[in-house]
């Protein structure tokens, strides 16, 4: 089997870090493969936010808890108040990946980078995780300060984030992959 066949069926979230920061070439090697994702019309309509702050990470945190107290799903306020709430479960790295509010296909521009970025990451060694806090704390009345607070241009929308650092623990089975999710017509 291919190694970047191996790559794609070994990666797993990572939610349990080591303390210690990756290197900035790791860093850059899996930005790299965000940059290089396939773009609608090649628009590479992507603009990336490396987060290595934990104070700021914290920030996020911080809001994304508020944002779902005050969110009237029940499920979503019991997660918020509890004690383990963790979004970002200590995770040395966060990107955020923002769109081109212009562009033809950010959301799948964007997607494909976030991909990549995960895809890089396993093939380095490296725990990553995707995140749907995005969602929530960007659709706030909190996101235009925050966006400017991160510097994501005012032409891009955030869409999606994710973590990285050194993996605690080595990556869990996968769950079995549902059934009857693929129709030939030959
Ligand atoms: C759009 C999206 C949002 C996600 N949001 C979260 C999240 O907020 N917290 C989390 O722990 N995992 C999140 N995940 C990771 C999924 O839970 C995970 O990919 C899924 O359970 C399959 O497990 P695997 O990634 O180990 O294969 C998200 C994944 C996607 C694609």
């Amino acid at each position: 089997m291919s190694e970047a066949i191996k790559v794609l069926l070994n990666r797993r979230s990572t939610r349990v870090f080591k303390d210690e920061q990756i290197k900035d070439e790791e860093l850059e090697t899996i930005l790299e493969a965000g940059k290089f994702a396939p773009s609608a019309i090649n628009q590479q309509s992507w603009h990336f936010t490396v987060i290595q702050n934990k104070e700021v990470i914290d920030l996020l945190a911080e809001t994304f808890r508020e944002v779902l107290l005050n969110s009237n799903q029940e499920a979503m306020v019991k997660r918020a108040q509890s004690a383990n709430f963790k979004p970002y479960y200590n995770a040395p790295t966060l990107i955020i990946v923002s769109g081109d509010k212009n562009a033809v296909a950010p959301k799948a521009d964007c997607g494909a980078a976030t991909e990549n970025l995960l895809i890089a990451a396993e093939a380095i060694g490296i725990g990553s995780c995707w995140l749907g806090s995005s969602d929530y704390i960007f659709n706030s009345p909190k996101a235009a300060e925050l966006k400017e607070k991160l510097g994501i241009p005012e032409t891009h929308e955030p869409l999606y984030s994710a973590i990285f650092g050194y993996k605690a623990n080595d990556n869990a089975k996968a769950a079995p992959r549902k059934e009857n999710t693929v129709n030939y017509i030959r």
